[in-house]
């Protein structure tokens, strides 16, 4: 096996994880999926995936599977994938700490403590690919997308950051940055959203009509929506250029706020941002 062609990829149970595994591993690469539930493992390895259990919000876990894949491999990696996140909906002010905290656990710190695990490895090799899966809510806000927006703002300081602590190493980081792609991401908001908002008592309680509606719109809920493949497409390039971009975007409005940000004095922007 060729170990510049092995890959780790965190959320694979569904979406944009398990495209992307599937279609890695059509085009050759040895693919580690990983989901945070034990069924899900099962189910990776039944379709013939290296699968191990990975929970970002859970150390132990996290320092398991990167073991375990390092050990399959013989302590090389070629690319880690960060993929596994949720979205948090719900205003500001009705988020908890607690709430806030959870969102963090999983999209920032967990994404945050398996990259170190890898990077070593990275390192000693002398080559490889960190792709981070963020969002165009990395660069633009939402009204009640507060606390998903935080922990990809996040994210894109993070990156831009290792990006350059890593220059000369051989290791390149890339950021993708998706707009609305069909997956099971609004069924497990609204779980996330049911579990730490009290819209009864909410001020925003009229918003939060339209909030489920659109969590619970079968298909796509807004226009411009693609399939996880064009996410793929991304993640090809930032793992075969031979000098990756720091970002690559995917769907149209990604690309038309991309613009928009750059042009627009931020009352403009707002303007705009509060009419979606
Ligand atoms: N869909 C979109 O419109 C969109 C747009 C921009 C960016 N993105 C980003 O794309 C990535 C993939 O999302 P998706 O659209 O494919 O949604 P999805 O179908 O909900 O997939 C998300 C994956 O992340 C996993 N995950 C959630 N919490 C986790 C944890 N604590 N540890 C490990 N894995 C965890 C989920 O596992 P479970 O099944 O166990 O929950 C699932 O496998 C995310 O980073 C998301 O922010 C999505």
């Amino acid at each position: 096996m060729n170990p510049a062609k092995t890959i780790l990829i965190t959320g694979c149970s569904s979406g944009i994880g398990l495209c992307c595994a599937r279609g890695l591993r059509e085009r050759g690469y040895r693919v580690f999926a990983t989901a945070r539930r034990p069924k899900d493992v099962e189910s990776l390895r039944a379709e013939g995936f290296e699968s191990f259990r990975l929970d970002l919000a859970d150390s132990a876990s996290i320092h398991q599977a990167a073991d375990g894949v390092l050990e399959a491999t013989g302590g090389q990696l070629y690319a880690l994938f960060n993929n596994g996140a949720y979205g948090q909906a719900g205003a500001l002010e009705d988020l908890s700490r607690e709430a806030l905290r959870e969102q963090f656990e999983t999209n920032l710190f967990g994404t945050h403590e398996l990259t170190n695990r890898v990077i070593p490895a990275m390192r000693r090799q002398g080559y490889g690919r960190i792709v981070q899966n963020s969002s165009l809510l990395g660069f633009v806000a939402l009204a009640y997308r507060g606390a998903y927006n935080a922990s990809k703002y996040a994210l894109e300081g993070l990156s831009d950051t290792l990006r350059l602590e890593l220059a000369g190493s051989g290791v390149y980081v890339s950021l993708i940055e998706p707009g609305p792609i069909l997956s099971r991401f609004r069924d497990n908001s609204l779980a996330t959203y049911r579990k730490h908002v009290d819209s009864e008592r909410s001020v925003h309680r009229d918003k939060y009509l339209a909030t489920e509606e659109r969590l619970q719109k079968p298909g796509a809920a807004v226009p411009f929506t693609l399939g996880p493949e064009a996410v793929l497409k991304k993640l090809i390039l930032a793992l075969e250029a031979k000098r990756p971009k720091a970002r690559y975007y995917v769907t149209f409005p990604t690309y038309l706020f991309r613009g928009l940000k750059r042009i627009l004095p931020d009352p403009a922007l707002d303007w705009v941002l509060r009419r979606i």
